[in-house]
């Protein structure tokens, strides 16, 4: 039978509480890819001593093997143990397991913080996950630079600029930008064809851009220095289509944006609520079964409405398509 083992003893969480909170912000492990749950490398290094080391070791000896030093403020995570204490954990195991480097097997590893923290003790590691994205992460944290070594870091960022450049190359006329602007979002909308007018109506909740407020000043001189944006839905019954205005202005009562036209509400003029549209050119009610028909009566689209670029490394702006945006997309459908 195997000896009890130290997490079978104690944990001591306040320390690690400590080191949890040092790991919050920039940390290149967790910054690789987003994983949920991603347990902290402070806390799963202690579980994976904790749980092949002796029991009756005392609390020093194991806050020594996890890498710490009495009186110095270490950051686990940023921390490898020295190769002092990795020898005295593979003399532990020897004698607990009869095996200097046992194996560690997580069979649900998500992120990868307990492989990882194992694999920095020099054991043997398997690692598992049912998702093959946390696997591909775990592949790029610690198999391949063990494998290949530093050069791998010249090799990514090589080849990472080599895909960068060779699709700026092939895409770059479907995204036009204007001299000194660079686009960062293009807006559209569903569209379905209105069965009362055959319009082409847009569908949203509310045509709401941007209610980004910066303020300035203090009290009551305290003032929104940043812009509002929306769009307004403008009935083309002529043409069978909807137009949008851009609404731009500073923030009004409530959800509104105040303009020297006015207020102005990108709530009111919405053309789809709990999945029913309204057409802005006849008024008609379109129903939810006629949107989502299979047989795709109505005919479903898409629309632009707006686009987001930057002018400098200004804050973001909104404008209504532009001819060379609506080029950029005609191109694209060309090439389809
Ligand atoms: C909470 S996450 C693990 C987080 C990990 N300890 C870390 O620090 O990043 C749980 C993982 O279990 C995986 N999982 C769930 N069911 C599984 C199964 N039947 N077999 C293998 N992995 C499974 C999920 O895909 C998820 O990545
Ligand atoms: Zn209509």
């Amino acid at each position: 039978m195997r000896p009890k083992l130290f997490i079978e003893k104690i944990m001591p969480v306040n320390l690690l509480n400590q080191q949890v909170y040092y790991e919050h912000g920039g940390n290149p492990f967790k910054g690789l890819h987003r994983w949920y749950s991603r347990k902290p490398l402070s806390f799963s290094r202690a579980s994976v001593l904790g749980s092949i080391l002796p029991a009756d070791i005392s609390l020093e000896e194991f806050e020594y093997l996890l890498g710490l030093e009495p009186g110095k403020e270490i950051k686990l995570y940023k921390t490898p143990p020295s190769s002092v204490r990795i020898k005295k954990v593979h003399d532990y195991c020897e004698k607990v397991w009869g095996n200097r480097t046992p194996t560690i097997l997580d069979a649900f590893a998500g992120g990868g913080s307990i492989p990882f923290e194992a694999a920095r003790y020099g054991l043997n590691v398997l690692a598992s996950d049912l998702n093959p994205v946390a696997v591909v992460t775990m592949k790029a944290a610690m198999e391949y630079p063990l494998k290949f070594g530093p050069d791998l870091q010249e090799d990514i960022d090589k080849w990472v600029k080599w895909v960068g450049d060779e699709a700026e190359k092939r895409l770059a006329e479907f995204f036009p930008s204007l001299p000194g602007e660079t686009v960062q979002n293009y807006l559209w909308a569903h569209t379905v064809v209105c069965p009362s007018c055959q319009s082409v109506v847009p569908l949203s909740p509310n045509w709401w851009l941007s209610k980004t407020s910066n303020y300035a000043g203090k009290g009551e001189a305290r003032k929104v220095t940043s812009d509002w944006y929306a769009v307004k839905p403008i009935p083309n019954l002529e043409q069978k289509r909807v137009d949008f205005e851009l609404v731009k202005g500073k923030k009004g009562k409530e959800s509104t944006i105040k303009t020297d036209d006015g207020e102005y509400d990108p709530s009111v003029y919405n053309t789809i609520s709990r999945g029913v549209g309204k057409c802005p050119n006849c008024g008609s009610v379109i129903e939810n079964d006629y949107i989502c028909s299979p047989s795709q009566d109505s005919k479903l689209g898409h629309q632009i409405y707006a686009v987001a670029y930057k002018k400098g490394k200004g804050s973001l702006e909104f404008t209504t398509p532009r001819e060379c945006d609506l080029e950029g997309i005609r191109l694209a459908e060309e090439k389809k």
